[in-house]
């Protein structure tokens, strides 16, 4: 990969799928010239979600996250783009939906705050998990995924940033 060209590790949360919105926010990240390198549908184990989640499993909110995360299928997906890392976040928005922009994805397709979501000893349903930095979305992808899944096609908007 180019300088900038990055891959960075997104999953669509059990909340998004029983929502039946999964091709709405699939749509907003495809739209944006980024390329989508793999994609699966999983219901995550216990042992997944640990290592996925291992600098929370300590915190009071770790049992709901888990419950929540485990509520049904997730989608994960390889998105590769210039600084996608970045640019997949800021598309996503904050981490409360409370508090996301719209425009955003969590800004427009959800409302939960933290406070909400403590209250009701429950995990903010906040639709999608997008990595915060670079070496955070190697080792998750590294995680759900196997290298022979990741696909290596080019897309045409390659192009443009080439
Ligand atoms: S982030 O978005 O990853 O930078 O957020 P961070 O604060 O580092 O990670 C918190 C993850 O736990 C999820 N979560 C909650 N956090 C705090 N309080 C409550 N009640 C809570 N419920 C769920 C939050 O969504 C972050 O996970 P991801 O998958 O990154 O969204």
């Amino acid at each position: 990969m180019t300088e900038h060209l990055e891959r960075t590790f997104v999953a669509l949360k059990p909340d998004a799928v029983q929502r039946g919105i999964t091709g709405q926010i699939i749509h907003r990240l495809e739209r944006s010239g980024m390329r989508l390198a793999a994609i699966k549908m999983l219901t995550a184990d216990d042992e997944l979600l640990k290592k996925h989640y291992s600098e929370h499993v300590d915190k009071d909110f770790y049992k709901g996250l888990k419950e929540f995360m485990q509520e049904g299928p997730v989608i994960a997906m390889v998105w590769e783009g210039v600084n996608a890392v970045e640019n997949v976040r800021k598309l996503v928005g904050e981490t409360a939906p409370k508090e996301a922009m719209p425009g955003t994805i969590r800004g427009d397709f959800a409302h939960m705050s933290f406070k909400h979501a403590d209250a009701k000893g429950k995990a903010v349903k906040n639709l999608i998990h997008a990595s915060g930095e670079l070496n955070e979305a190697m080792e998750e992808i590294a995680l759900w995924f196997d290298e022979k899944e990741i696909e290596d096609y080019s897309r045409s908007d390659i192009y443009h940033v080439r």
